[in-house]
């Protein structure tokens, strides 16, 4: 069924019957002719194709920046899309005004997405820039030319034009954002109120975010019958009720990371997520994907591992729940069948008592997949060990639930011998391959590090680093 898409594509209305899995970048310079938003690498990983989607929630447009070389077309159906051709004014807005100051551009490939990535910062900061979440958002970029230094250095003249105002109409006073930002809310108002089309009930692929499936299949999809995961507004809640969590698949790392009671279960979930991925693939990526895309190395995977995530899979009408732990059979084969979809992970709160970290080595500190990572949720009585649940990534073909490495540990006081004498049997129920993240040596040592990691980190009156290297 070909459906019509209606969406606002900067300043302008857009009715468009291409198909829904083609990717946003390709419509925008091909379809489009809007050349500013550029092509590097189509895999997420270099930002230059940086696009922002403002959509509509009680009547207020909340923007978030992307990657359009990895966002389906179909789902712009309501929405509003901004190009760095959107962001044009008269003169130059602050934030253009301070990378031309700074000589922080170049060749200018990288410019546009990152304007457009720090004009949505700007946007969604709620008027409060800080240093920190200005290197944050770079993070999502890539420039070959000036580096970062003189990006850092327009930080100063930025944070002067967006701190302490309030509002779009603050934004549009000081020029960061065109005058037309202010109809955009009730224009998509009365586009929510036309139908959104059917979706696919026989497709090829499901995309949730599509951060994996585009890098993967991006040439065959707008090809393909696809279903729009993202159209089951039933998968976007996290609900706490009887002491359980009941997180939707299609929420992202940056909607579970900044939830309230996600962040009271997970303390340091912030400082976790801000290791995984870009911004932009964050505000796509979802939870539900992570999971079912089983990589063995999948950074959200092996944290709801380790908290005993039940996980909640639906046909039509009916589901049933499949513990996390014996969800992965093998390299990339689930407990699933092809008519079901995950709808729901189910985590128990953890109680006050318990207490969780979260590892990730890899060859670069951000923006990188992991070599291995690692991940514990523990509960002790007089430093006695009650109840422990530790996951590893990068070291077997699935993300592993380290069983017997647990059931040792169980009942034993934390020492440091006890951690010393669980080495062995750690060793003997992983089984790292030598691969482009390194080789099976590396990861066997990296193992046994984040365990220590675990350990010293979580109980450090108890057990120091010093003490494995006496
Ligand atoms: C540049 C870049 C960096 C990345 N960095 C990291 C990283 O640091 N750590 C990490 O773990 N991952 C990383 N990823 C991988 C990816 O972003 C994550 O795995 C993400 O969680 C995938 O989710 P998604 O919603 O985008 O999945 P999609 O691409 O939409 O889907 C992935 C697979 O899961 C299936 N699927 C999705 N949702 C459901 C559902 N609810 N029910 C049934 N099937 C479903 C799809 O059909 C598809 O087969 C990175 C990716 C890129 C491009
Ligand atoms: S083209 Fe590089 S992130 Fe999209
Ligand atoms: S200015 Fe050339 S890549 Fe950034």
């Amino acid at each position: 069924m070909v459906q019509e898409l209606h969406f606002i594509l900067n300043e302008r209305e857009v009715r468009t019957t291409e198909p829904s899995g083609m990717a946003v970048l390709d419509f925008l310079r091909k379809n489009q002719r809007l050349t500013g938003t550029k092509e590097g690498c189509r895999e997420g990983d270099c930002g230059a194709c940086t696009v922002l989607i403002g959509e509509l929630t009680d009547n207020r447009v909340s923007y978030k920046s992307v990657n359009s070389c990895l966002m389906p077309l179909g789902e712009l159906h309501g929405k509003h899309l901004v190009t760095i051709e959107g962001l044009n004014m008269n003169g130059l807005s602050p934030i253009q005004k301070a990378i031309v100051d700074e000589g922080a551009t170049q060749c200018g490939f990288c410019t546009p997405g990152i304007v457009v990535s720090l004009t949505g910062y700007a946007m969604e900061c709620n008027h409060h820039i800080t240093k920190e979440g200005f290197k944050k958002i770079l993070g999502g970029h890539l420039c070959r030319c000036t580096g970062y230094r003189s990006l850092k250095q327009g930080f100063d003249a930025i944070k002067e034009h967006v701190n302490n105002k309030s509002g779009i109409q603050s934004l549009v006073e000081k020029g960061i954002i065109p005058e037309y930002f202010q109809s955009i809310p009730m224009r998509l108002i009365n586009i929510s109120r036309e139908s959104s089309g059917n979706r696919e009930t026989t497709a090829d692929f499901l995309i949730a975010g599509g951060t994996d499936l585009y890098v993967q299949k991006g040439d065959i999809l707008p090809d393909s019958r696809i279903d729009l995961l993202n159209m089951h507004p039933e998968m976007k809640d996290i609900v706490r009720k009887n002491g359980l969590l009941h997180i939707g698949a299609l929420i992202t790392f940056e909607e579970f990371s900044n939830h309230p009671e996600v962040i009271k279960a997970i303390p340091a979930v912030q400082e976790y997520i801000s290791f995984i991925a870009s911004p932009q693939i964050r505000n796509r990526a979802t939870l539900g994907g992570n999971i079912m895309n089983a990589s063995p190395i999948a950074d959200m995977a092996i944290l709801l591992l380790a908290m005993e995530a039940t996980l909640i899979l639906k046909n039509g009408g009916k589901s049933r729940s499949a513990p996390m732990t014996s969800f992965y059979k093998g390299y990339k084969r689930l407990d699933i069948s092809p008519s079901e979809i995950l709808a729901e992970i189910v985590i128990p709160v953890p109680c006050p008592a318990t207490k969780i970290n979260w590892e990730k080595v890899s060859k670069r500190k951000y923006l990188d997949v992991a070599s291995v990572n690692s991940a514990i949720s523990i509960k002790e009585e007089g430093n006695i060990i009650r109840k422990i649940q530790i996951t590893m990534g990068g070291v077997a073909p699935i993300p592993l639930f380290l069983k017997n490495t647990c059931d040792y540990f169980l009942g034993r006081e934390i020492t440091r011998n006890t951690i010393k004498d669980s080495f062995s049997i750690l060793q003997h129920e992983i089984s790292p391959i030598d691969d482009i993240r390194g080789s099976s040596c590396y990861k066997r040592l990296l193992a046994r590090q984040l365990v220590i990691a675990h350990f010293t980190k979580l109980f450090p009156k108890t057990v120091k680093v010093q003490d494995f290297y006496e």
